[in-house]
């Protein structure tokens, strides 16, 4: 199938146009891109004049997409996705595995992600690596995107369909400062630490919506005393007396007293929960990603 009439726009144009939808403007698609905004803004017009149509209008201080931009950026974004796995499939007749693995992790995958991602970078070598670390609901947006092909999160959501795939437990415990008089007890019953003041992530953390479900489950209103925007600022803030949370275990050095913590022995916790590996069933997954879906999959000590 060949078109009769010859595309105007060019991969250039293209690309450029991607990155501006991408990131919300000139500025910091050229950054991106290493281009001047001119070369960017001249792009555009040429792109946009041989299309006919207007990708872009003004919003605030960057510029929002018009009806065809949206058209458009999926578009390219389907284009640029065949072309990467045309590209890999290219590399792989070579008998190189090249290309890039495009991931996301919620912000607690951070402290362990790496140790995951070290054997397969070992193994394919010519495979790069472009992590991306956000909470929850950033990485759900990412993944609706299309700007990752696999993510870790907890907390798959419904709304999109997903291939998913059980990777490692994370239970969720209650931490407090090192020697809070509660550590000495065999078990804390729930209604007791239930009604201490608590710090919570904030809103869109993955851990604090499973947290949230607990107490709802529960029929009880947590004392929400501080939100915090990440799990070493909730580490800090608890070790300094500020409140107790419910956390990742895996945010935690093996022996929390150097951190100046410690783990409650609270009645119903940990609450039990799993890390998985996604990807979306309605994009093709591209061969890079696929490897690695392959390689977690044999990573017998992951499961
Ligand atoms: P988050 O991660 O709290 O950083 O969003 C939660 C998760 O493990 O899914």
């Amino acid at each position: 199938m060949y078109l009769v009439k010859a595309p105007r726009a060019t991969f250039t144009q293209l690309r450029s146009f991607a990155a501006v939808a991408e990131l919300g403007g000139i500025t910091r698609a050229s950054e991106a891109l290493h281009l001047t905004q001119p070369t960017i803004s001249g792009q555009l017009r040429e792109l946009s004049e041989s299309l006919g149509v207007e990708l872009l209008m003004p919003s605030g201080r960057g510029v929002a997409l018009t009806d065809e931009g949206r058209q458009l950026q999926a578009t390219v974004a389907a284009m640029f996705s065949e072309w990467r796995n045309f590209e890999e499939t290219v590399a792989d007749l070579r008998g190189l595995a090249r290309g890039t693995l495009r991931i996301a992790g919620v912000t607690t995958t951070e402290y362990f992600l790496a140790q995951w991602l070290k054997p397969f970078a070992a193994a394919y070598p010519g495979i790069d690596i472009d992590l991306a670390i956000e909470n929850r609901d950033a990485v759900v947006r990412r993944l609706e995107q299309d700007q990752d092909d696999v993510a870790v999160m907890m907390m798959p959501p419904s709304k999109l369909s997903l291939e998913t795939m059980s990777v490692m437990d994370n239970p969720l415990v209650l931490i407090a400062p090192i020697n809070h008089p509660w550590s000495l007890s065999k078990t804390v019953p729930f209604k007791t630490w239930a009604s201490a003041s608590l710090l919570m992530r904030e809103q869109g953390s993955g851990t604090r919506q499973a947290a949230l479900e607990f107490f709802e489950a529960k029929r009880v209103e947590p004392l929400i005393r501080m939100t915090l925007g990440s799990n070493e600022a909730i580490k800090h803030a608890v070790a300094a007396g500020l409140g107790l949370a419910i956390i990742s275990r895996h945010t935690l050095a093996a022996k929390p007293e150097r951190e100046g913590l410690c783990i409650l022995p609270a009645a119903g916790l940990p609450i039990k929960r799993q890390w998985q590996l996604v990807w979306r069933r309605d994009r093709q997954l591209p061969r890079v990603a696929a490897r690695f879906v392959e390689f977690m999959r044999q990573s017998s000590a992951l499961l």
